[in-house]
């Protein structure tokens, strides 16, 4: 696993000076050639604070959702057992191309799509948006950037479920991915949502690592 990160850093590393630093996802996932555990920071099921949440949150079946950076699919997957009717994008092919190899009778729909180039109709238009670990992974001002694109996604009343890591000091030069701060999340009520739920908690991990899970509504339509 430290192997492994200590890779992709390089590989980010080499992106960025060639001056495309968020450019390394498609070949990080095929470098994987379709092996799910070289996915060091998939968890490979679904994230419990999300499962917490659906249990509490219980909805109508058909509801639209869509996962951002979805990567190997446990979470869109669960979605869709809770009666969403998904799609999950991811800007890599491979990755798309491992989700559909994991789950051939999904009712996901699995698409390569760019967050910084979505299609128009997608805009405002999910029930639910749900974010995990994307923001932190990205650099410079495609960070607020794509917090406004997320933002974007959610219909009038639609929620928006963010979860990543966490900091509450600068930014450590060797940090990666780089955690999200109050101010930098914060990002979702600049970009007009409303924020109805906001938890910091340090995950399970040994040593533990400081997590933000936080809820957003967009308000309704004037
Ligand atoms: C750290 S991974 C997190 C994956 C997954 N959400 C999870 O929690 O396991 C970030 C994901 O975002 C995807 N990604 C990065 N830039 C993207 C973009 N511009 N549009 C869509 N997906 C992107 C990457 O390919 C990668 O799968």
């Amino acid at each position: 696993m430290k192997d492994a990160k200590t890779a992709t850093r390089q590989l980010a590393r080499e992106y960025a000076a060639q001056g495309d630093p968020d450019g390394w996802f498609e070949e990080f996932y095929a470098r994987a050639d379709g092996d799910i555990q070289k996915v060091y920071w998939a968890d490979l099921e679904p994230n419990p604070l999300l499962v917490d949440w659906l249990e509490e949150n219980p909805a109508p079946p058909g509801r639209r959702a869509i996962t951002i950076g979805c990567g190997l699919g446990d979470d869109a997957e669960l979605l869709a057992q809770y009666g969403y009717q998904v799609v999950a994008f991811d800007i890599s092919a491979s990755a798309i191309a491992m989700c559909r190899q994991r789950y051939p009778a999904s009712r996901v729909d699995y698409l390569v799509a760019d967050l910084f180039d979505y299609p128009e109709q997608w805009r405002r238009s999910f029930d639910l948006v749900y974010e995990c670990n994307t923001v932190q992974i990205l650099s410079g001002e495609n960070r607020a950037k794509s917090i406004v694109a997320i933002a974007e996604l959610a219909a009038p009343l639609g929620e928006v479920l963010v979860s990543c890591r966490s900091r509450d000091g600068d930014v450590n030069p060797q940090a990666f991915p780089i955690e999200l701060d109050r101010d930098e999340i914060d990002g979702f009520q600049r970009a007009g949502l409303l924020e109805t739920h906001f938890l910091a908690y340090d995950d399970h991990q040994d040593p533990p690592v400081p997590h933000f899970f936080a809820v957003y509504q967009r308000p309704p339509a004037a």
